[in-house]
């Protein structure tokens, strides 16, 4: 399987991007569709996997907390396409962007069932956060960065 890694453009590319969201972290749970936004949407660096069809089959989201600080977050791969390296490569770009724009430390809520695939990364757990619709328990996973 070929995939590159973009920021989504178009109109269409970000319906396709917030779909492929909402049909992963968000309708297994029985969410809206809508739900799968927030009001920071306009100030993200959004960034999402196409295959050689050019269908979305990954997205994942950069948030700035402050100067130095950033949150991923809405990370997900298709399950067809799990365990290729399509996470990493989001992770990896998104971090590069993250150094690009000085911050110095990234964060995330990360479901259990995550946690391995962000250590490989090299994120550690530093705390049990949230229970999201009453039974995804999250962890809060960080990583310093540097430039080197
Ligand atoms: C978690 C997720 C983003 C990982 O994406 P992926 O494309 O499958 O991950 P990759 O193939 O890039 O894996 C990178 C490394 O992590 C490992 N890894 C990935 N998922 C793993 C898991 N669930 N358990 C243990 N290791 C895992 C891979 O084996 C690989 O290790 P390697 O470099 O030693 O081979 C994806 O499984 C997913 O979308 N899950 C459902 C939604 C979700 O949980 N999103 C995160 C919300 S916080």
């Amino acid at each position: 399987m070929t995939f590159h890694v973009r920021q989504p453009e178009t109109e269409e590319e970000f319906k396709h991007y917030y779909h492929l969201r909402w049909k992963l972290l968000r309708a297994p749970w029985r969410q809206p569709e809508g739900s799968e936004y927030d009001e920071l949407e306009n100030q993200c660096f959004h960034l999402m996997a196409v295959d050689e069809d050019a269908q979305v089959i990954a997205v994942a989201r950069l948030q700035f907390n402050s100067s130095d600080e950033a949150q991923i977050r809405y990370m997900a791969v298709e399950p067809a396409h799990e365990r290729l390296g399509v996470g990493r490569r989001l992770i990896d770009v998104i971090e590069q962007h993250a150094i690009d724009k000085k911050c110095t430390l990234i964060v995330l809520d990360a479901r259990e069932s995550a946690i391995r695939f962000y250590k490989k990364s090299g994120y550690q757990t530093v705390e049990k956060t949230y229970l999201l619709f009453d039974e995804i328990q999250h962890y809060r996973m960080i990583k310093h960065l540097t430039n080197s």
